[in-house]
């Protein structure tokens, strides 16, 4: 028996708004949720044929708008970069005008830059080949460089433009730089990419994410490290996700802290140090939150005091530069502060391999004369870290061993596809039996 018009319209109807409440139930963008009220509210349709018009453009949409949320979440595997031990910096793949190289993610630049063909001091990196793309386009711009806290290494080359494929992520026209000298040769990664804020210094250009966010490619604007800590476990992968996190990697929650994107790096107030929970009583200071960088760099009282309670520890002396080394097996455990919350420095990661003197080893925690902190590894590694570049802001969580990154969940909100489909197959088949 056929069942009534009126009876599949009710089904439809019910369908559609159960869906609507699934899906709002599980968004807390309350910009969502006012575009489902509205629809509601102007829902004066005169026919049956209009209703299915509407509600077809009305699923549509909502579909465009899951996939868009959805589907460019992707999780960029990145590799660990080993030396003496030690985790000193992460690399991960990208596509250049049809060519894959591999790039140090690196928060504390802005620009994107891989050897040229030309270049005669670029080790056995990968270098682009302009004949192998299609939509490359050159220029005359030249450029440089300048990388390093206490070594100036610059790289010079000229810019040019081509399409990037980015964690499955494609970028048209994105600036990049060839490069004609490399002072990273012997590194295993051919270049690299920068993720700073704010395109304000270096090419003064579009980075990668600016033009992911000019060009609408995510939902979310985020970037997400867990770098993994191979000294203190083998196991431990390392893997940025773009336009989400990886909740199964946090412990707790992500908990934010205002940057200052000013001058184009991502800078927040660092608010005290401890070690073994007790306070050093460091002031309120800028820090660089940067995943290029392998050491922490602080003020240099902050840096004396935090030793002081590290027993065993001291400076040496090596070409006039004064360094921090502790015990090569210290259990002492430095956790710095944040608005949000405390983490604590495996102490695993704090001692930076082999001995230098005796058991004494390099301390993961230097003295930057500059006075402001630099965050790199050493910390980012103790911690899982987000770079929210439509909120200007950087979170922290506690993190974990991972044997292999899974579940990725948009803006905090887990998407359950399998209630959508069911619900969107349920209207396209009732849809299907009233006009049959
Ligand atoms: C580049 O990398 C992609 C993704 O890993 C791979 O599918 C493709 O075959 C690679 N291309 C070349 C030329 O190696
Ligand atoms: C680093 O070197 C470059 C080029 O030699 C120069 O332009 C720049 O000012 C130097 N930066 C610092 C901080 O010394
Ligand atoms: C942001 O940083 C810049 C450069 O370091 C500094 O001049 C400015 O005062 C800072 N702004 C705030 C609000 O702290």
């Amino acid at each position: 028996m056929r069942p009534s018009r009126i009876f599949i319209l009710f089904i439809i109807a019910l369908t559609v708004l159960l869906d609507a409440y699934t899906s709002a139930e599980q968004d807390n963008d309350q910009e969502f949720t006012r575009v489902i009220l509205t629809k509601r509210q102007n829902n004066n349709v005169q026919t049956f044929q209009e209703f299915i018009k509407r509600n077809f453009a009305y699923i549509d949409k909502k579909y465009q708008r899951l996939k868009k949320r959805q589907s460019p979440t992707s999780i960029i595997p990145l590799t660990d970069e080993i030396s003496l031990k030690n985790d000193v910096g992460y690399y991960g793949p990208i596509t250049i005008g049809n060519q894959n190289f591999t790039v140090t993610f690196d928060t504390g630049s802005l620009d994107l830059w891989i050897p040229d063909s030309s270049c005669t001091s670029c080790g056995n990196h990968n270098k682009f080949d302009p004949s192998k793309s299609s939509t490359f386009q050159s220029s005359t711009d030249s450029f440089t460089l300048s990388y390093g806290l206490t070594t100036n290494q610059s790289v010079n080359g000229f810019k040019a433009k081509d399409t990037v494929i980015f964690g499955g992520i494609t970028i048209t026209q994105q600036t990049f730089g060839l490069a004609t000298n490399d002072p990273f040769s012997d590194l295993a990664e051919d270049g690299i990419i920068g993720l700073g804020p704010k395109n304000v210094a270096g090419f003064k250009d579009n980075g990668v994410m600016q033009n992911i966010k000019a060009q609408k490619k995510l939902s979310n604007n985020i970037i997400g490290f867990h770098l993994g800590r191979k000294k203190s476990n083998s196991n431990d992968v390392s893997f940025m996700t773009l336009g989400g996190i990886d909740q199964t990697a946090v412990t707790g929650s992500v908990e934010y802290n205002n940057a200052n994107v000013s001058i184009g790096l991502w800078i927040i107030l660092l608010t005290d140090a401890k070690v073994d929970g007790n306070s050093v009583d460091a002031p309120p200071t800028p820090s660089i939150v940067d995943t290029g960088t392998t050491l922490v760099y602080g003020p240099s009282s902050v840096v004396g005091a935090i030793h002081s309670r590290i027993p065993g520890s001291k400076t040496i002396s090596q070409d006039s530069q004064e360094y921090w080394v502790i015990p090569c097996n210290t259990k002492s455990v430095v956790s710095l502060s944040f608005n949000g919350g405390s983490y604590n420095i495996d102490p695993a990661e704090l001692v930076m391999l082999p001995n230098v003197e005796g058991t004494l080893c390099l301390s993961g925690i230097q003295s930057n004369p500059e006075g402001f902190w630099l965050l790199g590894d050493v910390f980012l590694s103790s911690v899982y870290s987000v770079f929210d570049f439509d909120n200007n802001r950087v979170g922290f969580a506690q993190t974990k061993i991972m044997s292999s990154p899974n579940n990725v969940i948009s803006n905090g909100v887990k998407i359950s596809p399998p209630v959508f489909w069911k619900t969107f197959v349920f209207t396209l088949i009732m849809i299907f039996i009233y006009f049959y």
